[in-house]
């Protein structure tokens, strides 16, 4: 029973942290867009979305990282046989790409505090699609575990999430240039 406990609260884990990382890149974009205001409203906002930030991911983010890792633990401790798959190896390869993209956004956080960061909204959005992708990976790995079907229907599943991201970022550009053909 206690697995399912571990299993429940990895899952909650997992959408607390996803929901404070999608989240917090999302403020990165509006604090990188600030600059283009006018002063007092640019330093206002760039105070604002740093407070933001900076909770989000001290009392979101991080600790739904810690819940899903610990619960995995727990998980790992009821029933140690599950070390032996294949998946849950590979599992662990992309999980560390999210730790470390975990970590990153929080250096991120900082030098945007600081003012010392110079990426556009545009590169923060590309950014954010990166746990996107590792979303998708990873869930997959743990639904389909070692059957993981490489057939016809897993490829266009990929294309089609391929296709949304991009779409996400051209809908974007497009609306950056619309805008600045206004203030011209
Ligand atoms: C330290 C990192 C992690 C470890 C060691 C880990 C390990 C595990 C284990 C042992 C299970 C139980 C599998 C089973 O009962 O068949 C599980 C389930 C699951 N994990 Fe993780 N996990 C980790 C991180 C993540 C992350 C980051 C995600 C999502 C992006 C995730 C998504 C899932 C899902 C969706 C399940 C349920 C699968 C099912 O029952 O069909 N895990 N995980």
């Amino acid at each position: 029973m206690s697995y399912y406990w571990f299993k429940a609260f990895h899952l909650i884990g997992v959408v607390v942290w996803f929901a404070g990382l999608f989240y917090l890149v999302r403020l990165f974009v509006y604090h990188a867009e600030a600059n283009q205001q006018p002063e007092p409203a640019q330093t206002i906002l760039k105070n604002q979305y740093a407070i933001m930030e900076k909770r989000l991911y001290n009392i979101i983010t991080t600790p739904g990282m810690i819940v899903t890792v610990a619960m995995a633990i727990g998980l790992i401790t009821v029933e140690p046989e599950i070390l032996k798959s294949g998946w849950l190896h590979i599992k662990f390869a992309f999980v560390a790409l999210l730790l470390i993209y975990h970590f990153y956004c929080g250096r991120i956080m900082k030098r945007l505090e600081k003012g010392d960061c110079n990426w556009t909204g545009q590169q923060f959005r590309a950014l954010n699609e990166a746990p996107t992708v590792l979303l998708v990976v990873i869930v997959m790995l743990a639904v389909f575990k070692d059957s993981l079907p490489l057939d016809l229907t897993t490829w266009l599943i990929v294309a089609l999430v391929i296709a949304m991201a991009a779409s996400i970022q051209l809908y974007a550009k497009k609306r950056r240039l619309d805008q600045e053909k206004l203030t011209l």
